[in-house]
């Protein structure tokens, strides 16, 4: 089972990044802990992607079709204004999980609309880098379960 993690604008920026908010665990060691977390399953292989470039998001999720078996999306600040990326996980169909560090409903108003999240089988939000390892398993199950 291939899982493609993708990372959006300024998550590259985590640990140094209003860490009151997004805590000061880095990108490399959340990938480093999903990395380990896969190991628990049988046969999951994870491939991670982080970008700032909306065009760059779009185009690794059209090239997850037929090589992934589904997507952890953490679209970032795209979340709330993309639909080009809404529109590609809808295009691929590969079961998708949007994640969020902080729990985006109990934030600014503009934070409470996710283009994404109805493209998507479910979001995680508010459970800072744990966010990460419970969309994890809720992927693997899901897609265990098909
Ligand atoms: C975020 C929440 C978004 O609103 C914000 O723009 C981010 C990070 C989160 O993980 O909590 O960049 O996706």
């Amino acid at each position: 089972m291939k899982i493609l993690v993708i990372n959006g604008p300024n998550l590259n920026m985590l640990g140094k990044r209003e860490p009151e908010i997004y805590g000061t665990t880095t990108i490399e060691e959340i990938e480093k802990s999903l990395s380990e977390y896969a190991r628990s399953f049988e046969g999951v292989e994870l491939e991670f992607f982080q970008s700032n470039h909306e065009g760059e998001i779009v185009e690794k999720i059209q090239g997850a079709l037929g090589t992934f078996d589904g997507i952890l999306i953490n679209p970032a600040a795209y979340t709330h204004t993309s639909l080009a990326i809404a529109d590609a996980i809808k295009a691929v169909n590969l079961p998708s999980v949007e994640i969020h560090l902080s729990n985006i409903h109990s934030r600014e108003e503009f934070r409470k609309n996710s283009f994404t999240a109805p493209a998507c089988i479910g979001q995680i939000a508010g459970f800072g880098k744990n966010s990460y390892l419970a969309a994890l398993f809720c992927l693997v199950k899901h897609l265990e379960n098909r």
